[in-house]
């Protein structure tokens, strides 16, 4: 059976963008087709500056928002990274296999240690070995796929890398993985600014949905999108980022498809009146549901603990291999 591993980190409340390039498709489609894990990443949480307090909450929450999304653990395996110590075991040994130049060259590592380095922050050095740790996660468990946003390709193409560079000098330990996205929305772009990602760590929220928003912010936000000069409502992600990152929230909440919904409009203000409550509707039963679900955390921790428990014993034999295969001496 296929196996499946994805995860989200806790660094901020989840968005529409993580919603509509991961978390949906995992729970509508990955969830049902294939053996499959899903995780909240939270040590790569700790790559930057952070408050303890606010990524134990975010993990907490994100977790919740997984099952109020439809993960289902009858269905697939759900937990936290933190609590399945293979990863980090891995990590180490995949850091022995990985090169300084190849780590420098990844652009989430170029932007965000710009910006620190800009903010006078001083870069921690698990920023430059993320994608290692991200590697890890996916290499413990044979993964065959790895559903994710656009934004998440070149760490991919690196685990597949690590993963051939591996079984090449050691023997075969891995599965080489790849990447799969969603038709439509793989880069939700911000709102206020359409040619940036809509990420959730961003300074200012006015561009990001998150998918705990109120309806009437989620409404407040969209209408006031940036949008392009000129007015016919065209899909051109080259020349119209804003009216055709409206076009794809649309095409993805209503099942269509951005270009031809462009010719159903003919203006900027019915696009995102119409973006407006098709997100609003979307998000309803997950927002309904996180409200039961936060009230019941004993469940979430169980599942939790059940998903750690599951994920380790997948997890354990493929890197006791790895430890061998690399020249570590077996323990009794
Ligand atoms: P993270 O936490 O930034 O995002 C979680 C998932 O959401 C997708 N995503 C988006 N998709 C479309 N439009 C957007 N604006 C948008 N923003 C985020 C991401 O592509 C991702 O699929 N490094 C990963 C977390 C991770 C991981 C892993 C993922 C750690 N280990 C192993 C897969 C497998 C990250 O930062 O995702």
């Amino acid at each position: 059976m296929t196996r499946i591993f994805s995860g989200a980190k806790p660094t901020g409340h989840l968005t529409l963008g993580n919603y509509l390039g991961a978390v949906r498709r995992w729970a509508e489609v990955d969830q049902h087709r294939a053996d499959a894990l899903f995780c909240v990443v939270d040590l790569h949480a700790l790559t930057v500056d952070h408050d303890p307090g606010r990524v134990r909450r975010l993990s907490r929450q994100a977790a919740t928002l997984l099952l109020a999304a439809g993960l289902d653990p009858e269905l697939c395996t759900v937990f936290v990274q933190s609590h399945v110590d293979e990863h980090t075991r891995l990590s180490y040994v995949l850091e022995c296999v990985a090169a300084d130049g190849e780590m420098r060259r990844m652009i989430q590592y170029k932007e965000k240690s710009a910006r620190e380095r800009a903010g006078g922050v001083s870069v921690r050095l698990s920023l430059l070995t993320y994608p290692v740790l991200m590697a890890a996660d996916i290499l413990a468990y044979g993964t065959d796929e790895v559903p994710v946003g656009d934004d998440q390709s070149q760490h991919v193409e690196l685990t597949r890398d690590l993963a051939l560079r591996f079984n090449q000098r050691y023997g075969q330990v891995f599965v080489v993985p790849r990447a799969t996205h969603p038709p439509v929305a793989a880069r939700v772009m911000d709102l206020q600014e359409p040619t940036s990602k809509m990420g959730k760590s961003h300074e200012s929220g006015a561009g990001i949905v998150y998918l705990l928003d109120d309806p009437d912010v989620i409404r407040k936000k969209i209408m006031r999108a940036v949008t392009d000069s000129g007015r016919e409502v065209v899909y051109d992600p080259g020349a119209r980022p804003g009216v055709s990152n409206l076009l794809e929230i649309l095409a993805a909440c209503s099942g269509g498809n951005p270009k031809d919904l462009s010719g159903v409009y003919e203006s900027y203000g019915s696009l995102k009146r119409d973006t407006a409550e098709a997100v609003v509707e979307l998000l309803r039963p997950v927002q309904a549901r996180h409200r039961e679900l936060a009230g019941d955390q004993g469940y979430v921790e169980g599942v939790l603990r059940a998903g750690a428990e599951k994920a380790r014993g997948m997890a354990r034999p493929r890197v006791d291999e790895a430890y061998r295969a690399i020249g570590l001496l077996a323990t009794a």
